[in-house]
């Protein structure tokens, strides 16, 4: 009986995540999967509930879990609070050890219109950022007076080891290529970092190398980004590529992410963030969410059939032309997800009486 542990927190977080869980619930009982569901406080809502963004309770729940699902954190009730709800997110991916953040992105064919760039320079674009998370800016000594502020950057070999091998090792399930994305005319982290990189390359032979400088590589995502395959990056410039990769698709509400460590449960989440814009209005886009959950189904819980028939059904529904706002269309959250479901459960029937099918004829055979 898997545990999935919510934390929907804030602003869209909550309307996104009941959507995704609607398509594991329709999974788990049609499928049999036996999914059990707990939701807890994080963010804002935690503060709001206790005074404290990721609470005892919570760190606990997702430590017995086998899967996380996250919907956002943040919000502008909070800019001024002290405990900010952005610190209860990075205190579960660094309370957890999740090192290692998987981001992909892609263009779909027949949503190439919807890219902000020309439609012949996204179409193919297919993209595996591979984030370091526990490292870097977000969690160095920080200071702070009236005058002066300082964020030290620091990353040890060890760390940008075991992210390179994730991306390699992405890279051999993908298109054989890493690009390691840096700023190594200027940072020492990131002088360590391709020094690191370079040292991990040789135990895949197989895998193409290159470098980027990050402005470069801000420039080529936007006029040739089918040249990438996997990007390896550390913390910050990976926060920045990411969102501007989910551009590229047609908006960031279709991004999704897995976060993993080197044991103990894995969390996913949208790539997006609580769209205080939108919340309460049933306008925000739950694919990313949707995705988030279909990504759990494959990397937490080992059921890639399933995986792929969500997969499948979130992308039918995109393609179709069952939209929300951001890209362009007239469906609201809640009739987006079950548009997704209702392709969800007529595909689901048929693997069913497929399965049953293969099963009667091995009886026969037998
Ligand atoms: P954001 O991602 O919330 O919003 C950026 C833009 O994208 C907005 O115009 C928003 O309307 C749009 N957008 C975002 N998600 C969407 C969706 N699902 N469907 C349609 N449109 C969507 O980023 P922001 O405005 O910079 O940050 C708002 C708050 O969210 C801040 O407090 C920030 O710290 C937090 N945040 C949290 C996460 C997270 O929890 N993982 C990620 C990013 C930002
Ligand atoms: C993300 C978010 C977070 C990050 C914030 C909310 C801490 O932007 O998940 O991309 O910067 O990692
Ligand atoms: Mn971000």
């Amino acid at each position: 009986m898997p545990n999935i542990v919510l934390l929907p927190g804030d602003g869209i977080g909550p309307e996104v995540i009941a959507e995704a869980v609607k398509c594991l619930a329709l999974l788990s009982d049609a499928c049999d999967l036996g999914l059990r569901f707990e939701t807890h406080a994080i963010g804002g809502a935690a503060i709001d509930a206790c005074g404290d963004p990721l609470p005892p309770a919570t760190l606990a729940a997702c430590e017995r879990a086998d899967a996380i699902l996250l919907g956002a954190v943040g919000g502008p009730k909070w800019d001024t609070a002290g405990t900010r709800p952005e610190a209860g997110l990075l205190g579960l991916r660094s309370g957890l050890g999740l090192y290692a953040n998987l981001r992909p992105a892609r263009v779909i064919a027949g949503m190439e219109h919807l890219s902000p760039l020309k439609a012949k320079i996204a179409a193919g674009a297919d993209v595996l950022v591979v984030r370091e998370l526990t490292g870097g800016l977000y969690f160095g000594d920080k200071t702070q007076d009236e005058d002066n502020a300082s964020d030290l950057c620091a990353y040890s070999r060890v760390e940008v080891e075991r992210i390179a091998h994730v991306a390699f090792q992405a890279a051999r399930r993908r298109r054989h290529k890493v690009t390691s994305v840096d700023k190594a005319n200027v940072l020492a982290t990131s002088r360590l970092w391709r020094k690191t990189v370079e040292a991990v390359a040789p135990h895949y032979p197989d895998v193409a190398l290159d470098h980027l400088y990050i402005d470069a590589a801000a420039m080529a995502l936007v006029t040739h980004p089918s040249r990438f395959d996997v990007i390896l990056t550390e913390n910050m410039f990976g926060d920045i590529l990411s969102d501007q990769l989910s551009a590229i698709g047609g908006s960031i509400g279709l991004l999704a992410s897995a976060s993993a460590g080197d044991e103990g449960a894995l969390l996913f989440e949208p790539i997006h963030g609580s769209a205080p814009d939108l919340v309460g209005r049933d306008v925000a886009n739950p694919a990313g969410a949707i995705a988030s959950a279909a990504m759990l189904l494959d990397l937490a819980l080992e059921l890639p059939e399933e995986a792929n028939m969500l997969h499948r059904a979130l992308e039918a529904a995109l393609v179709e032309g069952c939209r929300t706002a951001d890209l362009d269309g007239d469906h609201g959250c809640a009739a987006f997800g079950d548009r997704v479901r209702e392709i969800l459960k007529a595909r689901v029937i048929h693997h069913n009486a497929m399965v049953e099918l293969i099963a009667m004829n091995r009886g026969c055979c037998a």
